[in-house]
């Protein structure tokens, strides 16, 4: 089926020279350039306060494209062809002129292909330019038809609730809702995108997937980076407000919200804002009880030394930030009453893997000898790209001696077809107008409302149930108390069988 869009899209980014643009976006867009998924024309303007070359601009991107894309280096021809329409444009995010200039190209845009295109503005930017460059599109006249204009806001969005709610308005003032597109690039993920057809194209769970059957779920994003270089932004805002507000409580809504009546993009964020708003918001002893929060210290990562989290760039030397949180939710409908989803986020753990967990309950019948393994669903969303379900089996030889196997499915097995990055999927999305995989108003204040209770308990006793955690560790011990009674420790694709 062709993703093609029969209007011509001018597409506009906001901080053409920051990291996103460089790794993320233009990677992005030339991939589906390359992919024959853009319109037949198209131009891109790039818009930054930095006066310089357009021709060593688009070397730098070229650069990024050859380092950063999937597809690795690009052909000389190909990029020279996507490269005729990259425009810079060097202006001041705070003046009339910018927009005016920018206003400017884009009437010649269309008056060239004597109709009126696509408009997509990117805000690459950091949060404080959102509404400085809303209030500059919106008073030259630059995004005002609901139908063909579009914005992209990158998280974070907000700082906490009322910030969250404050942006919302502003821009609904200036915008129509179905014009703004909150990104949250975890939904673009092909392994995520793939968890609603999992749970919604296959009956075989649906009689399972509540809490008769399951006994816990565990979300987990784990990551070998560091905060590295970006302290400056980190430290103001730490794992909770980084990670679990979008990207983990997104994983949790498409692990457990109720199939849409449809599949379009209204009913789906329904059920996901509905999810949300059934989350068990937490007294101030019930956040110390349920939610662990650590920060690493000095340790070794990749066997190279890693200093510790208030001894990197733009931290602030006694910070009380959270590089890494464990959380118990409750979900209080009647699906999931009592099942407790474990989250777990954290920088410089031992490696990098996301993976969601369903534990079934133990068997009723104990007719075995053996210790028998509760049966896992194992929901691999990076590195590796897998589903695999854990069972029990016969070893084969003359005593009736069990021990768990797995069935796996992965993409590499299975499918030919190459997997597109997240940015990939989202921005042919915002062009062809579907918001599936976009946050809704509401769907972000929903979000905002289950961490509130966190962010100001830890706000009024910053110090208090911090653990330091040696960087190249799985994070504090805490985290694994959390667990109990359900489970030992934190599952990992590598080792489903050796945690009981
Ligand atoms: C970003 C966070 O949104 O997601 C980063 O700001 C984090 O701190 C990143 O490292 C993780 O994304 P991914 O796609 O690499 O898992």
């Amino acid at each position: 089926m062709s993703t093609k869009k029969k209007y011509p899209a001018a597409i506009t980014i906001f901080g053409a020279k920051g990291d996103l643009t460089r790794r993320k976006l233009i990677p992005a867009i030339f991939n589906l350039f390359l992919g024959n998924h853009l319109p037949e024309t198209f131009s891109i303007f790039c818009v930054d306060f930095i006066s310089l070359d357009e021709k060593e601009f688009k070397n730098d991107l070229l650069a990024g494209v050859n380092e950063f894309s999937r597809n690795g280096k690009a052909d000389d021809a190909v990029w020279q062809a996507f490269a005729s329409r990259l425009h810079y444009i060097s202006g001041d995010f705070l003046k009339a002129e910018t927009y005016l200039s920018l206003k400017e190209k884009l009437e010649q845009f269309d008056t060239a292909n004597k109709q009126r295109g696509n408009r997509m503005f990117y805000y690459a930017v950091a949060p404080r330019f959102i509404e400085t460059i809303s209030d500059g599109l919106y008073k030259h006249g630059l995004c005002n038809q609901d139908r063909l204009d579009r914005i992209v806001i990158e998280k974070p969005f907000g700082v906490d609730l009322l910030s969250a709610q404050k942006l919302n308005r502003f821009l609904r003032k200036r915008f129509a809702e179905k014009q703004i597109y909150r990104i949250d690039h975890y939904l673009g993920k092909e392994t995520v995108q793939n968890i609603m057809a999992f749970r919604f194209a296959n009956y075989v769970f649906e009689p399972l997937w509540n809490n008769q059957y399951i006994d816990h779920v565990q979300i987990s994003v784990a990551e070998e980076v560091s905060v590295g270089k970006r302290g400056g932004y980190y430290d103001a805002s730490g794992a909770l407000r980084d990670m679990i507000q979008n990207h983990l409580l997104q994983l949790l809504c498409v692990t457990a919200m109720e199939c849409p009546p449809r599949y379009d993009a209204e009913t789906i964020r329904d059920a996901k804002a509905s999810l949300l708003k059934n989350i068990r918001h937490y007294t101030t002893a019930q956040v110390f009880k349920n939610i662990i929060r650590g920060q690493y210290k000095a340790g070794t990562l990749n066997n190279t030394p890693q200093p510790a989290y208030r001894k990197e760039e733009h931290v602030a030397s006694s910070s009380t930030t959270e590089t890494f949180v464990a959380a118990k939710l409750f979900i209080d409908n009647k699906r999931w009453q009592g099942v407790p989803f474990f989250l777990r986020t954290g920088k410089c753990l031992p490696k990098q893997s996301s993976v969601i967990v369903i534990q079934f309950k133990d068997s009723p019948y104990k007719i075995f000898k053996d210790d028998i393994m509760p049966n896992r669903l194992i929901i691999s969303i990076q590195p590796e790209l897998e589903i695999s379900l854990l069972f029990e089996s016969k070893v084969p030889g003359l005593q009736m001696k069990l021990k768990p196997v797995e069935m796996d499915f992965t993409y590499k097995d299975s499918y030919n077809e190459a997997i597109p990055e997240a940015y990939e999927a989202l921005l042919l999305d915002v062009l062809i107008g579907d918001a599936t995989l976009f946050m809704r108003a509401d769907q972000v204040e929903a979000a905002w409302k289950v961490v509130m209770p966190i962010i100001n308990t830890w706000r009024k006793y910053p110090a208090k149930q911090l653990h330091l955690y040696k960087a190249g560790s799985w994070g504090p011990t805490a985290a694994k108390e959390l667990l109990k009674p359900n489970v030992k420790d934190w599952v990992l694709l590598q080792n489903p069988e050796a945690i009981k």
